[in-house]
C-alpha cells in the first residue's frame, strides 16, 4: 500500500467517529504526520482513549476532542459551534462517524436514527463548518470527505419517506444514508467549489471494525459471513487519507466523485444530480431550525 508522506504541520483536520475503526486510523495518520487534529467523538471516555493513544503513538499533543452524539442534530449544532469558535480556520473535515440499526428507532428530536446519524447531522456539521473550510480554502485546497459505502447502491431515495415510516430494514435505511452521504459531497462540490474546496465520497470496502458488531442481527450475521474477506483497518482508512491529505491530480481533482481504492468509480445510476440537488434541499429545511 502506497505510504502519505506529505506533511501536514500547519493544517487543521476535523475527523468525526474518531475513536474507532477508520476514523481513528485516518486521525493517527493526519496527528502522526503533524497536523492538528480535532476528534468528534460520542463518548468521552472512548475519545479520551483514543487521543492518548494517538498522542502516544505519534507523540503530536495538538490534539482535541469534542463530544457530539450525531443521533441527536441539537448534540452536533452545540458542538460546531464550539469547533468553530476554537478553530476559526479549518482545512479538511472527514463526515465519517456512522453506523446502521437492527430494528427502527426515532430520536428525541424525531428523526429515524440512521437518517439522523449517517445523513442529518454530517450534513448539519458540515453546513455549520463551511464558513472555516472557506477560510481554510483561502489558505490552500480545502477538503470535506464523506465515508459513504458500496451499500450505496442498495436503494434509490423515497424522498417522500425518508425516515422509512413504512418500510424499514437496516440495509435499506444503512444504504440510503450512505447514498445521501454521496450525493451531499457532489452538492457541496458544485455549490462550494469555487471556493478552493473539493469534496469526494468514498467506499472504504468491507472492513474489520467493531461497526459490524453495532447494527444488529443482520450486521452481526454480515460480520461473520464477510470477516475472512474483510481488509484491514489500515486497508479501509486508506482511500480516506488519500483524498483528505494527498498531492496527486486525482485526489486534488477529486470533485464530488466517488471512489473505491483510490480509484474513480461509477456510483448507482440513480445517484443523479437531480437527487443531489433535492436532497441538499429537503436536508437544509430539516436542519435549518437547528442552526
Ligand atoms: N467497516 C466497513 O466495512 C464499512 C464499509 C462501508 C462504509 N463504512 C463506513 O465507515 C464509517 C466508519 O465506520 P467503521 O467501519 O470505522 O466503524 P466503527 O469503528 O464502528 O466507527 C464508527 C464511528 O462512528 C461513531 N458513531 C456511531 N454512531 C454515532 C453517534 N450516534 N454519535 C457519534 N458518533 C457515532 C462511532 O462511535 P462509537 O465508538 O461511540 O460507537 C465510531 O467512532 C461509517 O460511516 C461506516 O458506515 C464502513
Amino acid at each position: 500500500m502506497p505510504t502519505n508522506t506529505r506533511d501536514l504541520a500547519g493544517k487543521t483536520y476535523v475527523v468525526t467517529g474518531a475513536n474507532s475503526g477508520i476514523g481513528f486510523e485516518a486521525a493517527q495518520d493526519f496527528a502522526q504526520r503533524g497536523a492538528t487534529a480535532i476528534l468528534v467523538c460520542r463518548s468521552q471516555a472512548r475519545g479520551q482513549e483514543a487521543i492518548d493513544r494517538i498522542k502516544l503513538h505519534t507523540g503530536n499533543q495538538d490534539l482535541h476532542l469534542y463530544i457530539a452524539d450525531f443521533g441527536l442534530l441539537a448534540s452536533v449544532s452545540a458542538v460546531a459551534d464550539k469547533i468553530v469558535s476554537d478553530f476559526p480556520v479549518i482545512h479538511v473535515l472527514c463526515n465519517n462517524a456512522g453506523g446502521s440499526n437492527g430494528t427502527r428507532s426515532v430520536s428525541a428530536e424525531g428523526f429515524e436514527t440512521t437518517l439522523a446519524t449517517n445523513h442529518l447531522s454530517g450534513f448539519l456539521l458540515t453546513q455549520k463548518l463551511l464558513p472555516a473550510i472557506i477560510k481554510g480554502g483561502e489558505q490552500g485546497l480545502a477538503r470535506i470527505v464523506f465515508t459513504s459505502s458500496y451499500g450505496h447502491t442498495h436503494s434509490p431515495l423515497n424522498f417522500d419517506d425518508l425516515g422509512l415510516e413504512r418500510d424499514y430494514k437496516s440495509l435499506k435505511a444503512y444504504g440510503r444514508s450512505k447514498l445521501m452521504n454521496l450525493l451531499t459531497a457532489r452538492e457541496v462540490q458544485r455549490r462550494y467549489g469555487e471556493h478552493n474546496i473539493v469534496a469526494s465520497s468514498f467506499h472504504p470496502g468491507a472492513v474489520r471494525t467493531p461497526i459490524w458488531g453495532k447494527g444488529g442481527p443482520v450486521a452481526r450475521i454480515l460480520g461473520v459471513v464477510l470477516y475472512p474477506f474483510m481488509v484491514s483497518i489500515e486497508k479501509g482508512a486508506d482511500t480516506m487519507i488519500w483524498l483528505s491529505s494527498s498531492d496527486d491530480e486525482a485526489s486534488v481533482q477529486a470533485e464530488g466523485d466517488y471512489f473505491i481504492k483510490r480509484t474513480r468509480t461509477t456510483p448507482a445510476s440513480f445517484a443523479t444530480d437531480e437527487a443531489a440537488q433535492r436532497l441538499w434541499q429537503v436536508s437544509m429545511d430539516t436542519v435549518s431550525p437547528y442552526f
